[in-house]
């Protein structure tokens, strides 16, 4: 049985929200079913949140975009319509399959030739990508292990420019970041990640809590002229 959600004040508003300000899209919802279909898990950011990112992305005029975790591509999808015909987003993904379903989705939403798919373990990709000198990105969006954030955010630093945004996903996990004596890695590695974010003297940042099935956030930060 499902558990019933906690805050149905808060389901309401964002539904409220999704409503009057996400439009009912085709290409976004094949790729989610698609997704489901091939078996995916259904961790997806929500739509109010794929907005956000989108707009986070148009308001900073970024271009060039890194995104650590792609699974089926949704909020690939997002990402690739901020930036814009001339822009190039690059994500990251370990599994295989996951790699095929993303690539089908992004090729319906017609962003395919935007969209740079490097297949491996994200941890592993960014080395290489630091060491081959890799043109730095205008935005990096992480949302893939939580347990190696702070090890993404690391890399993330170094693949960025005064005034580019580095965004996390799942930052908050139903409050329980907020609570000492979790012994959960993941939430372990997130507050870990929330604490480098807030101490980076390089980096300006906020968490905003996010609704979905529970209570999450994003990580938003702006590197430092
Ligand atoms: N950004 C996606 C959701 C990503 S879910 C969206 O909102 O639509 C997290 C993804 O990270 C999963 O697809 C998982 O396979 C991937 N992942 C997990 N560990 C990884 C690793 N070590 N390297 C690269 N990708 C990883
Ligand atoms: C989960 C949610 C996510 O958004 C994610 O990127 C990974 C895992 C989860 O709820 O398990
Ligand atoms: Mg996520």
């Amino acid at each position: 049985m499902p558990t019933p959600n906690p805050y149905p004040l808060l389901v309401e508003i964002d539904q409220y929200i999704e409503r009057l300000f996400v439009s009912q899209d085709m290409v976004l919802e094949q790729a989610l079913s698609d997704a489901i279909e091939a078996g995916l898990p259904e961790i997806h950011v929500s739509p109010n949140e794929g907005k956000l990112l989108y707009l986070l992305a148009k308001l900073s005029g970024a271009k060039r975009v890194l995104e650590i975790g792609l699974l089926g591509g949704y909020s690939t999808i997002w990402l690739a319509r901020a930036i814009g015909p001339e822009g190039k987003l690059v994500s990251l993904e370990l599994d295989e399959k996951y790699v095929q379903v993303a690539g089908n989705n992004l090729e319906r939403a017609g962003l395919r030739s935007l969209v740079d798919i490097r297949q491996g373990a994200a941890a592993a990709t960014l080395e290489k990508m630091v060491k081959v000198g890799e043109e730095s990105f205008d935005l990096v969006f992480i949302d893939a292990d939580k347990n190696n954030y702070p090890v993404y955010l690391d890399y993330a630093v170094q693949l960025t420019h005064p005034g580019s945004l580095i965004l996390a996903d799942n930052v908050i996990r139903d409050g329980k970041v907020a609570r000492s004596g979790e012994t959960d890695p993941l939430v372990l590695g997130i507050q870990e990640f929330n604490r480098k974010l807030a101490a980076n003297p390089k980096l300006e940042a906020i968490l905003i809590t996010v609704m979905r099935e529970a209570l999450d956030g994003l990580a938003i930060a702006r590197v430092k002229d």
